[in-house]
């Protein structure tokens, strides 16, 4: 009989070889491997240490082989397999009709780096673009004081987020919304949380199978990433309370945000992707125009 810690290692190495794609809540083939043998196994995912040499009948290696042929075969996220998905310790559904969550504001939210911009004040959220709904979900459980609205233009996304609001027991404080940006949303809002679609075209066109998998609605952004953003800016001051400020994730695009916003005044912040993934700009800057208009 194979050992878990042996049914992962060997996992990996397939993984490796099959050339899969990895981004979606794991950054290597060891890390996904652990994560579908654990998960197909029924055992818990965050402590392999306690599981390593636990022997594995047969039977069981065969389901684990099986659901490493399908990661394989399909190029699917390992979350579109497992149904389920993890930010900052905080379990999510998913399936295909939202992108698998792996925003960095919900780190920013978690350790407290947007604390200095919150405050008494701080009653109205808004999570715009929010998918499965989990930076809704995170906010509302960082912040008990908050109500959070959470919008998306996709129906299908919303009924995903609606999953999880309800798993976390969170429908008495989050609003899910269907709208185009923030056409249907009323304000004003303390704090704007936005991860949008912002993948240039010639990244979107060279995006491996495993993104491909993911709907196109969440990642493309137009010819320099920055289409959503345009409007966002746009409107966002009308949705805003004075003292709100917007935090926004823009990926790998801070050449492509910095050339169409080049005076605007913002405020990055460092993630553990650096300092070029998110940012937070304050209902001022935005109103003052520069580099907005
Ligand atoms: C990058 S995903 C982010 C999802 C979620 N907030 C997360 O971090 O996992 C972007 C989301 O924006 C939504 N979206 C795209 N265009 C939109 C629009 N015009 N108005 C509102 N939502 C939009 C997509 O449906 C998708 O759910």
């Amino acid at each position: 009989m194979s050992t878990v810690i042996e049914l992962i290692e060997a996992g990996a190495k397939r993984l490796d070889d099959a050339g899969v794609a990895f981004g979606h809540g794991t950054a290597n083939a060891f890390d996904e491997a652990a994560w579908l043998v654990l998960w197909r196994l029924g055992l818990p995912i965050d402590d392999i240490d306690a599981v390593a040499d636990t022997a594995v009948s047969p039977a069981d290696a065969g389901k684990v082989a099986a659901l490493l042929d399908e990661r394989i075969a399909t190029r699917k996220p390992a979350a579109y397999l497992t149904k389920e998905a993890w930010l900052q310790g905080v379990s999510f559904y998913v399936d295909e009709r939202a992108i698998v969550p792996r925003s960095f504001i919900a780190e920013l939210i978690a350790d407290g780096s947007i604390d200095y911009w919150l405050g008494e004040h701080t009653r109205r959220v808004l999570d715009l673009c929010t998918g499965n709904g989990s930076l809704a979900v995170i906010a509302a459980l960082t912040y008990p004081d908050v109500t959070v609205d959470a919008a998306d233009l996709s129906v299908e996304a919303l009924e995903v987020a609606a999953i999880n609001v309800t798993r976390h027991e969170l429908d008495a404080r989050i609003t899910l919304i269907e709208s185009d940006g923030l056409a249907k949303v009323p304000g004003p809002y303390d704090l704007v949380l936005c991860n949008p679609p912002y993948v240039n075209s010639a990244s979107m066109a060279a995006l491996p199978a495993e993104y491909r998998a993911e709907p196109e609605l969440a990642l493309a952004g137009g010819t320099d990433g920055m289409d959503f953003v345009r409007q966002l800016f746009a409107d966002a001051p009308s949705r805003m309370s004075d003292q709100a400020v917007l935090v926004l994730e823009i990926g790998n695009e801070r050449e492509h945000f910095e050339a169409a916003f080049p005076r605007l005044e913002v405020v990055w912040l460092d993630t553990s992707a650096g300092e070029d993934e998110v940012l937070l700009v304050t209902k001022t800057a935005l109103q003052s125009g520069a580099g907005v208009r």
